[in-house]
């Protein structure tokens, strides 16, 4: 398995883990972050879009996909 693969695991009740190196794009294109792992919100209630800001646990956010 080769060190730069990027690996994303849905969190039970929670947000996708995304670990490995990664580089985030606004929808133009931009660059906007960069980073070696982050947090990506699926529930639709962060106001932090598109990482997770905990507001999963406040709404009581419940994933249908298991991880
Ligand atoms: S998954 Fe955490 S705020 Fe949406």
């Amino acid at each position: 398995m080769s060190e730069d693969r990027v690996t994303i695991t849905p969190l039970t009740d929670g947000p996708l883990e995304v670990k490995g190196a990664v580089r985030i794009n606004a929808s133009d294109g931009t660059d906007i972050r960069e980073a070696d792992s982050v947090y990506l919100c699926r529930c639709g209630a962060s106001h932090k879009k598109p990482y997770c800001d905990g507001s999963h646990k406040k709404d009581g956010f419940i994933s249908t996909v298991e991880a």
